[in-house]
């Protein structure tokens, strides 16, 4: 087969250059006539970004580094600038590298819209659990607005990196453990970036990162090494990758780490092989912040000069913040250490990706003050943002229907450190939003005036030196003082709401923890509040996972909040008291013990799996001695104000050929009294194959909303290219075989039928 495939390429390729040139899109020719007029250090001018060097409201920059950089700005030989936010600001560096340089070729302006340019968003793991992809989508589409309306063009996500290990900060900027789920979060955040036009002033292009592995960073510690074999990279880690790339993204970041012994910056394998060659990307790559220089600390390149051949020989397009390409490639070149073909090959990505943006057409489309003013925190953004805050939330206990609230007539003790915190809900990666700008809980609350609402923090906020664009706290971990008052409100209270869990910025990049437990004093005053009124209604906010078996085990409701951006407070109130009723499921396992990280659903089964309790008497088989295996809430788990019937699973066949397929179908009744949305999930197990598959693997889903003693019917189609994975052959292809189906409510569902490829 492999055989036939070249010699077919052979003979296309023999084709196009004997008897007729390739055709150039008009794009492309554009792209090389303008690279046939560039020098060499205009060349490598756009392989270089810098990050905001200059206070561009102030003085053109005198003398020092700044003047430095201005006048590379000025000669042509920076491509992109990052932070530079806001009309006035980029247009500002624009008219420099436009008016200025020789050729006048415009900078791409990128930034991190991570979730949301001013107005916040959930953070990414949160709007993972809605999995709701339009609304995914939307939430992309309207971040892409505000920011593309303050001059930027290019954000740095969607973050695509699968993430199994809670400890790692940088699990709040992805889709959680899945890489169905992630596949198609990807995708989503990617169309929703990029619109359908990319020349709109009122998109960006995407960036899908970090290419690659980076989430499987040791021991949770963020930039740690990565050491995984080809199975788990192509099963489990590119998958979102290819998705990103299928959507149409314009350009990938490759990652900090290295994975098994290669830094990614260098990596060949994935850059040129698997991105450039297999999956024929034609947008850039750019490098993670300084990840060039960082290969003289990873023991990999022995000096700047080295990084710059390692890299570009490898496949890095763009240069963030190292400075080598712009100081040592044509040195490089001169020593035949790197090809002008390369050069050329990256210069062209990048030029494509502008000319696509339409920034050649116009260089200051994105800079239109008027439009600035009337995007920035429209009502339609508000909207959209409160809608998805809202579907992200997760119900995870509701015992004797504590949830929702009565509107009327409740006394409420509001009591936690989190509870009236308007920074915390947007948190990490917020850069263009303002400090406390977050509808808090308090004040969703309070929108409500049916009840009375007493708030104590009970645990203070410790304020903490900034550590970088915003303000920063931590959880008080030695300071009872605000007990008493909080015990006091307890003991008077109808319902007590806490709001516990992590401040803002204790999650995302450089924020590993080797614990998941509530931070600071915050568990202990939870269980002295529960000695004094146990109706208490834990709501968290959180980018990660968290260890709640104290909660789980005594607290009537807990309601999983997130970071939910700029609305939060009004969407958690709305869902307290039943104007909106959950309907999220978790994009993460979350554990019974930090000592079970990692932890996933999808994992593979081993040769003593204790299945069925067979060895569960005995020590011999794979587990704890002092904890369960189980996840506390598995992948996949929500609860909802209503209840669902799932019926048995029926198949239409149960044998199937590579050119057939089999419809599974369940039927769903809402039991329950008020309406409500279900998320039907769908696995499959391939029980034997060429290298062993996970126990079940998420295959697909639907989300449906039903009205009470409701009926729905649903279907996944089963055919040959959903069976595939990255086999033993090192090739994607499905094997014959047997293959079990499980469809229900989480990842833990036990009904299962079986059907055949033959
Ligand atoms: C992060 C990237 C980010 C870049 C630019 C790096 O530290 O790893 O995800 O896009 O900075 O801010």
């Amino acid at each position: 087969m492999f055989k036939k495939y070249y010699i077919y390429l052979l003979l296309i390729v023999g084709i196009t250059s004997c008897d007729q040139k390739p055709q150039l899109s008009e794009t492309e020719q554009k792209v090389e006539t303008l690279l046939a007029k560039m020098t060499l250090k205009e060349k490598i001018g756009q392989m270089n970004q810098y990050n905001g060097f200059w206070n561009v409201t102030g003085p053109v920059p005198e003398g020092g580094d700044a003047q430095v950089k201005y006048n590379h700005l000025a000669e042509g030989y920076v491509g992109s600038m990052l932070n530079v936010r806001g009309v006035k600001e980029v247009r500002e560096v624009q008219k420099v590298a436009v008016e200025k340089s020789r050729l006048g070729i415009p900078l791409i302006i990128g930034f991190d819209l991570i979730h949301g340019y001013k107005t916040i968003s959930p953070i990414p793991l949160a709007e993972s659990a809605s999995w709701d992809l339009e609304a995914i989508k939307n939430s992309a589409a309207i971040g892409a607005k505000e920011a593309a309306a303050a001059g930027i063009n290019w954000t740095f996500a969607p973050m695509v990196d699968i993430t199994r290990d809670a400890r790692w900060g940088r699990v709040m900027e992805g889709a959680g453990e899945d890489p169905f789920l992630g596949s198609k979060i990807a995708a989503a955040r990617v169309q929703g970036f990029q619109g359908d036009d990319l020349s709109s002033p009122y998109t960006v292009a995407a960036c899908a990162k970090h290419f690659a592995a980076y989430g499987f960073a040791e021991g949770g510690r963020d930039y740690n090494t990565v050491d995984i074999g080809l199975n788990t990279l192509h099963n489990v880690v590119l998958p979102p990758f290819k998705a990103a790339l299928d959507a149409g993204v314009k350009t990938f970041m490759n990652s900090f780490n290295d994975l098994n012994g290669i830094p990614a910056t260098a990596d060949k394998y994935l850059q040129r092989d698997v991105l450039k060659s297999e999956w024929n990307f034609d947008g850039f790559v750019v490098s993670d912040w300084g990840s060039l220089r960082e290969m003289m600390d990873h023991g990999y390149a022995k000096d700047r000069k080295h990084a710059g051949e390692l890299a570009l020989n490898a496949g890095s397009d763009m240069d963030m913040e190292s400075y080598i390409y712009h100081e040592e490639l044509e040195g490089l070149l001169e020593e035949g250490k790197v090809k002008l073909a390369d050069i050329d090959d990256a210069v062209r990505r990048i030029l494509k990706v502008k000319y696509e943006l339409g920034l050649f057409e116009d260089p200051y489309r994105y800079l239109d003050e008027a439009r600035e003013k009337e995007v920035t925190g429209s009502q339609e953004i508000l909207d959209g943002v409160l809608d998805m805050a809202k579907k992200s939330i997760v119900l995870l206990k509701n015992e004797n229907k504590l949830l929702p609230l009565k509107k009327n007539g409740q006394k409420i003790a509001l009591i936690g450190p989190l509870a009236a915190d308007k920074n915390s809900p947007l948190g990490n990666w917020r850069i263009g939003a303002a400090d406390h700008s977050a509808i808090s809980v308090l004040e969703g609350l309070q929108a409500y005036n049916g009840n009375t609402i007493k708030h104590q923090q009970g645990v203070k906020l410790v304020n903490k030196v900034p550590a970088g664009f915003h303000e920063e706290v931590s959880i008080n971990e030695t300071d009872r003082t605000g007990f008493a008052a909080a015990k006091k409100a307890a003991a008077k209270a109808d319902v007590v709401v806490m709001v516990l869990g992590e401040y803002g910025f204790q999650s995302g990049e450089g924020r590993s923890r080797a614990n998941l437990d509530l931070p600071g004093l915050q568990q202990e005053l939870l269980e002295e509040i529960y000695a004094i009124n146990p109706n208490i209604v834990l709501v968290l906010m959180n980018g990660r996972p968290l260890v709640l078996n104290w909660a789980d085990k005594h607290l009537p409701a807990i309601v999983e909040a997130w970071h939910l951006g700029t609305q939060s407070g009004h969407a958690i109130a709305q869902v307290l008291y039943g104007d909106y009723n959950p309907g999220g499921k978790l994009p993460m396992s979350f554990p019974r013990s930090v000592g079970q990280m990692p932890l996933y659903y999808n994992g593979k089964s081993t040769g003593r799996p204790g299945a069925d309790g067979e060895d569960k008497g005995s020590v011999f088989w794979s587990h704890y001695g002092d904890e369960e295996n189980t996840a506390l809430y598995p992948f996949g788990f929500g609860l909802s104000y209503t209840s669902f019937n799932y019926s048995d699973i029926s198949l239409n066949a149960s044998e199937m050929t590579a050119t057939g397929s089999i419809e599974a179908s369940v039927e769903v009744t809402n039991t329950g009294t008020v309406e409500g949305k279900e998320i039907v999930q769908f696995y499959l197990q391939d029980i034997h194959a060429s290298a062993v598959r996970p126990v079940r693997e998420l295959k697909g889903f639907e989300l449906i909303d039903l009205k009470p003693g409701e009926t729905k019917k649903v279907t996944f189609t089963i055919d040959e290219k959903l069976l595939q994975f990255y086999s033993a052959n090192n090739t994607w292809e499905s094997e014959t075989g047997d293959f079990n189906v499980f469809i229900g409510t989480d990842s833990t569902t036990d009904r299962k039928v079986t059907f055949s490829l033959k």
